[in-house]
């Protein structure tokens, strides 16, 4: 991670040009690790260019699989389903996806691992692969179902199981796991949540059933499939996106492009909501790379409406509620988020964050147990506020920023090298005063 730093964001009057977004942090994990277990070189356009998935492709190399980075791709020397013994713990950094995506592999594999993280993660709940995990015959030891983890590889056999968080974390991993279990896995989540791992794991070879399940999903994996190398290029990033879109929302002069972004449906979510605002957004040049949707977006600003983001709502845009909250004083009617529980064992607590940062700026907020209640029609002020670690956090307030009163200080906007290291840059290249 990069030392402590700090930016102060002014008030701005507009959002304008074009933003082309490193690739998708969610597919860049799972194209990671899929490459490195599939038989052959894979070639990675547009890797995410965050510090998680650097430390996806760094557990790789520690398990023995070769990659080299030159400029934005990855090209990576697959090693088939067997890997190599860590000679040392496996650091995923601050990232959960590492962790909870990769346990499902390190289990199955002849040896044992080690996986550590930094003072975040290290808080975070890993019980959720745990318990399948140890269904399939892994033996795991933890803090507490906390991190760090003590994997002891091995045979693993296949499980029919009812996810009780609709993580899809926790589903790739056991989709992953499921590959090289005995027998056929299945997975039922409660809630749809993004099928990034269903997607690459066919783009890779594998084959696996996916149907809807009452609100969710149920998937089959068969075991001892083996998968071959791909060529592919990544979408832009849509949860970063967001903080560029919520941004041109504050403004109805906004013009803005975005070429080459991530369009899969179970990601987008956050495009229905805002054109409910009142963004106006029309897509063009939709494709389909690797069985991920793709398109270009011209997104002009227009009045801000409120917003209840309920349900699978929340499943859906958990990555984006905290930029949604940071606009949502700036809008007519406010917005409420309920059912969001799980946002407070993210990077950081992200409601009492919200709340917390959005008060020091003078807004009026009602904080519960599973989400925020944020009145519209309120005039911020600038403020010191601080990102607690979370990448988020720190750009979102960013966003909040640009309509409020004065400056904003955003201590530890450093992290928001976690998933999108040019984040500030690109958003001043953008901003009209
Ligand atoms: C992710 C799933 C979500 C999300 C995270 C990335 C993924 O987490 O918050 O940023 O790539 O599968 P959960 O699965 O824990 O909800």
């Amino acid at each position: 991670m990069n030392s402590p730093s700090q930016v102060i964001v002014r008030p701005a009057r507009s959002l304008r040009g074009s933003v082309r977004l490193p690739g998708d942090k969610s597919i860049s994990h799972r194209y990671a690790m899929l490459s490195g277990i599939a038989e052959g070189p894979s070639r990675l356009e547009n890797y995410s260019t965050g510090a998680d998935c650097a430390s996806t492709l760094g557990c790789m190399r520690s398990l023995g699989v070769t990659w080299e980075r030159k400029d934005n791709v990855i090209e990576v020397e697959g090693r088939g389903l067997s890997l190599k013994s860590p000679t040392s713990p496996l650091d995923c950094g601050n990232s959960g996806s590492t962790m909870r995506m990769l346990s499902g592999i390190v289990a199955a594999q002849k040896f044992a691992s080690q996986m550590i993280g930094d003072e975040s993660l290290s808080r975070r709940p890993m019980q959720r692969v745990i318990a399948p995990l140890t269904a399939m015959g892994a033996q795991i030891a933890s803090q507490d179902g906390k991190p760090p983890l003590r994997i002891a590889g091995g045979v693993l056999k296949a499980i029919d199981y009812k996810m009780p968080v609709a993580s899809a974390q926790v589903k790739s991993c056991l989709l992953f796991a499921g590959l090289f279990a005995e027998g056929e896995t299945r997975i039922e989540e409660p809630l749809r949540t993004r099928d990034h791992g269903e997607v690459a794991l066919r783009a890779f070879g594998a084959q696996l059933d996916s149907k809807s399940a009452g609100q969710g999903s149920a998937v089959r994996i068969r075991g001892g499939q083996r998968l071959r190398g791909i060529e592919a290029s990544i979408p832009g990033d849509l949860s970063s996106a967001a903080f560029f879109l919520c941004a041109a929302a504050l403004f109805p002069d906004s013009q803005l492009t975005v070429p080459n972004l991530l369009m899969n449906p179970t990601r987008a979510r956050l495009l229905d909501i805002l054109m409910q605002m009142g963004l106006r957004i029309s897509v063009t040049q939709l494709e389909e790379i690797h069985g991920e949707m793709v398109g270009s977006l011209q997104v002009e600003g227009g009045k801000l409406k409120g917003a209840t983001i309920a349900g699978g709502d929340s499943a859906a845009l958990i990555d984006e509620i905290p930029v949604l909250a940071a606009i949502a004083p700036y809008t007519e009617q406010g917005i409420e988020v309920r059912d969001a529980k799980e946002l407070r064992v993210k990077e950081s607590d992200r409601i009492a964050a919200m709340a917390k940062n959005l008060r020091l700026m003078g807004a009026q907020v009602e904080e519960r147990d599973d989400g925020l209640k944020i009145p519209g029609a309120q005039t911020l002020r600038g403020a010191e506020l601080d990102s607690f670690g979370d990448h988020r956090i720190a750009m979102a307030f960013a966003v909040a920023a640009l309509r409020a009163q004065g400056e904003t200080l955003i201590r530890g906007s450093e992290s928001a090298a976690i998933s999108y290291p040019a984040f500030f840059s690109t958003l001043e290249g953008l901003t009209e005063r």
